[in-house]
């Protein structure tokens, strides 16, 4: 089995970071989305993996490389624009040849893996099948009606009346019959040629179509807060390992990781919270539910259940809570005496001043 990640597309859910960056390279638990996908293809023993890269390329193959450090063979498909799910099957064409695969959308995040759905897939042989979870609210998402037998029996993209509550996932398992499907569907009304009319079309055509039910964690990382909620998720399973210095005049308290090469000093860091590499803690309170990335600087400071970005820092400001800081961003006070906010703000920036 070979494996299809996707990575292209916009992500204009997620400006203004995808200005600067692709949204599967946002850091969850400090790792990008990305990471935590290929990990869980990984796990099912599947080492071909083709990546499906928009403009965000450079970055995206200058993060992931050929795939050795993760174990993987990483392959590099360009798709000159987001024109669907199942359009990435179809410029992946040569590298899947025939044989069965796992295609994966690069923003999804299931941490609890799938490995009981590639082995089911593997014994019972159905022409696809597809993970499915319950949500409360499917419209969003791709929608199964499943039988009691877990035979799929309909699938619809994003309806306004769903036929169930189990929305896809974003991990898929074909045989090859797909590429059949795929060549027979047409754009979508949003202009996508959609996997999920092509998984529509096997079961219209009388094939085996299965869906599998994951109950474990699941997120789409597509706005900001679902990436919040998905890193207090991924925090809430670190181990203490304290790597890098921390002074006497410091406190640890909990899962707390400090990566070889940061630094804290005189300030208490509540777990389950990450400091990155090269990092800075000082006169600060950091956590629970932080994770603070790599050469940031944090100084007279508390901040808690948030993201702070690659090279960000945040000094003198009292309190920041639920917030996602971008690479290399500075979160400053004003000068004492200040009875204004001074802002210098991206576009589609998001910012909640305390009133
Ligand atoms: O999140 C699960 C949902 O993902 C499913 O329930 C839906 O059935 C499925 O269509 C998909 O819907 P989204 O609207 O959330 O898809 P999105 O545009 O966010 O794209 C998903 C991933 O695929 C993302 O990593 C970007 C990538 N992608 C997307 C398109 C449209 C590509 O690489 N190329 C594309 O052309």
């Amino acid at each position: 089995m070979k494996a299809l990640v996707l990575s292209g597309g916009s992500g204009t859910r997620l400006r203004p970071f995808t200005y600067s960056m692709p949204k599967q390279l946002m850091p969850i638990a400090n790792r990008p989305v990305l990471e935590h996908v290929l990990e869980n293809i990984r796990e099912l023993g599947v080492s071909e993996v083709a990546v499906v890269v928009g403009d965000r390329e450079p970055e995206i193959a200058a993060v992931l490389g050929d795939g050795a450090r993760l174990g993987l063979e990483l392959t590099y498909i360009r798709q000159d624009r987001p024109l669907g799910l199942a359009h990435c099957v179809k410029i992946a064409r040569q590298f899947l040849g025939d044989d069965d695969f796992v295609m994966y959308l690069g923003d999804s995040m299931l941490p609890q893996g799938v490995k009981q759905f590639a082995e089911e897939f593997a014994e019972r042989r159905p022409t696809a099948q597809v993970v499915v979870h319950r949500v409360a609210d499917p419209r969003s998402f791709g929608v199964a009606e499943v039988a009691p037998d877990g035979r799929v029996t309909r699938l619809v993209e994003k309806p306004e009346q769903p036929l169930s509550d189990l929305a896809l996932t974003g991990v898929y398992f074909f045989t090859p019959a797909i590429h059949q499907a795929i060549d027979k569907i047409s754009p979508s009304a949003r202009g996508e040629l959609e996997i999920t009319d092509a998984v529509q079309w096997l079961v219209s055509y009388g094939a085996t179509v299965r869906a599998g039910e994951y109950t474990g964690y699941w997120k789409d990382t597509g706005r900001a807060e679902d990436v919040l909620e998905c890193n207090r998720e991924l925090l809430g399973g670190v181990q203490r390992s304290v790597g890098g210095l921390v002074d006497g005049d410091s406190v640890l308290i909990g899962h707390v990781v400090v990566e070889p090469g940061a630094r804290v000093v005189r300030s208490r860091i509540v777990g389950p919270a990450i400091v990155g590499a090269g990092s800075h803690v000082v006169d600060s309170r950091v956590g629970p539910y932080t994770s603070v990335g790599r050469d940031c600087r944090l100084r007279d400071t508390a901040v808690e259940d948030s993201i702070v970005l690659d090279g960000a820092s945040v000094s003198q400001v009292p309190a920041l809570r639920g917030s996602l800081i971008g690479r290399s961003a500075a979160v400053t006070s004003a000068d004492t005496g200040s009875s204004h906010h001074r802002l210098v703000v991206g576009d589609h920036t998001h910012v909640e001043v305390a009133a």
